[in-house]
């Protein structure tokens, strides 16, 4: 078993670092905010992630798990020195911003007093390794002392943390020393994953290009989903379809609001920054980023498309996590969301079962007015007098909802539905305005002949709409 000292505690850090120290290995996780590693000497987690509470508790009462703000006692006999602090997206024109990175290696560099392997677990730019590297050895107290350095990007999935680090689909290691990757790879080998051993480029362009992807699938289902609704498919059906192709798969093909989170969107930033830098026109990044943009404002256009002006209403919105099981609320659908409606005169009532405080630090760091937004205890009370409800985080609690008791509380029964979760045809037949994204609406037979200039079905169905909603109490 090895000694380990893992540098952040947040998502991945502290993920990672508890795991570790589940396998059998002595792990020391080191973070720069002293309350943080306070709470989790009390056991007092800084995120929300199932399992992880427990896991952390078991491995510091075995022993193998500690928390300290100290470098030195950190790094002590350390055999591998994980880097896993934030690289968010900085002010240089969606490039990642490597402070806290150049910060931690300096750090190491400072206190670090025999060979140990610096594993980049971040996620940072092509050619960070050899930053990293460079900081390391111009910054070493004893020059003396010699050190790798491996790319070993992480694949974590929020709400799903553990599973995806105790299950890896792979795990990638690049340095330009086969022998410290292999070293690393060591670590792994109890979980039987497939191991891709490369060079640090293509190991940290391996990460970018897989969040990439995955967030041009989500794109590409979101126009399918925009082009269905006009041509009457539904689009959870036809990603169905699709999906049953081995060459496509069904996964990351839900239409809805888009991503968000604490990845793609800055690390397809990031990795479209990096392109522009080297002279290319990454014309797809760029199209993901405004197709996924444009996807939560559609939410937005759906309820003034039915209820006109959104002046002195109350639009209920479920959900404030950028995805159930977590309470991240980094670049969450909901913030914008909220922002938007508030901004044109509504008032909002909210529930998230687990992001209310992440929620509210949220919405009044994006500047959203506070006394417009009431959080309410649970659905139901979201629900009373609301104009229109729109569902942004598919929990597993809003799936069983009493639609028909929710129905009755409502002022007035329109329901965005943002991640596509509910029937349409259960909805009309429980008598809501409903909407989904890419389904739940039949087009007017005249969206079929595209040459039939009477009446654009658009306009007719909403005045159709708006006649039908006026005052329903
Ligand atoms: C990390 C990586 O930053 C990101 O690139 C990757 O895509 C996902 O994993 P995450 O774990 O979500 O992100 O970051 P965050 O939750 O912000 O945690 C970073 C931790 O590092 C924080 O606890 C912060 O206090 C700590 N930190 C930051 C340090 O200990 N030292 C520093 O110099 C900076
Ligand atoms: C992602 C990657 O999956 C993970 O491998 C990487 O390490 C970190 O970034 P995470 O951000 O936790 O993980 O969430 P993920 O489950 O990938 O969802 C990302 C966003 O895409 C969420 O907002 C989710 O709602 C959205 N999404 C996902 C869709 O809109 N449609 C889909 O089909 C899948």
């Amino acid at each position: 078993m090895s000694v380990i000292c893992v540098i952040g505690t947040g998502y991945v850090g502290l993920v990672t670092g508890t795991c570790l120290a589940d396998m059998g290995n002595t792990v020391t996780c080191v973070d720069i905010v002293e309350e943080k590693i306070e709470r989790l000497k009390k056991g007092i987690l800084p995120i929300y992630e199932p399992g992880l509470e427990e896991m952390v508790e078991r491995n510091v009462e075995a022993g193998r798990l500690h928390f300290t703000t100290s470098y030195p006692e950190g790094l002590a006999n350390s055999e591998f020195i994980f880097i896993s602090v934030n690289t968010p997206t900085g002010n240089n024109q969606g490039g990642a911003d490597m402070r806290f990175v150049e910060s931690a290696a300096r750090s190491i560099a400072q206190n670090l007093d025999h060979y140990a392997v610096v594993i980049n677990k971040s996620t940072v730019p092509v050619g960070s390794g050899d930053l990293v590297t460079r900081i390391i050895r111009a910054n070493l107290n004893n020059p003396e002392v010699t050190f790798s350095v491996v790319s070993n990007p992480e694949f974590l999935r929020e709400g799903v943390a553990i599973e995806d680090f105790q299950h890896p689909d792979r795990v990638v290691l690049g340095s330009t020393e086969t022998e410290a990757a292999k070293k690393v790879s060591h670590l792994y080998t109890p979980l039987n994953a497939p191991i891709v051993i490369t060079d640090l480029y293509t190991a940290e362009m391996i990460k970018y290009a897989s969040n990439a992807f995955l967030a041009t699938k989500i794109s590409f289902i979101n126009e399918i989903s925009q082009i269905c609704e006009r041509l009457g498919a539904d689009v959870r059906e036809v990603a169905a379809g699709m999906g049953y192709d081995k060459r496509i798969g069904r996964a990351f093909l839900d239409a809805g609001l888009g991503y968000g989170g604490s990845c793609f969107p800055k690390d397809v930033r990031a990795l479209a920054h990096m392109a522009d830098e080297a002279g290319l026109h990454p014309q797809m990044l760029h199209a993901v980023m405004d197709i996924n943009h444009d996807q939560r404002r559609l939410a937005v256009t759906k309820l003034t498309n039915i209820l006109g002006s959104l002046r002195g209403t109350t639009i209920g919105v479920l959900g404030l996590a950028f995805k159930p099981d977590t309470d991240d609320m980094r670049e969450s659908p909901a913030t914008d969301v909220i922002r938007w409606v508030v901004s044109q005169g509504a008032q909002v009532r909210v529930y998230d079962p687990v992001a209310t405080e992440t929620g509210r630090t949220a919405l009044i760091h994006e500047g959203v007015p506070m006394d417009n937004v009431t959080f309410c205890k649970n659905a139901y009370e979201v629900a009373k007098n609301a104009d229109a409800l729109v569902l942004v985080t598919h929990w597993n609690e809003f799936i069983s909802l009493d639609m028909q008791r929710i129905h009755s509380l409502m002022h007035r029964p329109v329901f965005i539905d943002g991640r596509n979760i509910y029937d349409p045809g259960e909805m009309d037949r429980l008598g809501f305005i409903y909407r989904g994204m890419g389904r739940g609406t039949t087009p007017a037979p005249s969206v079929l002949s595209a040459n039939d200039s009477t009446t654009t079905p658009n306009a007719k169905d909403l005045m159709q709409e708006a006649l039908i909603i006026g005052e329903t109490k």
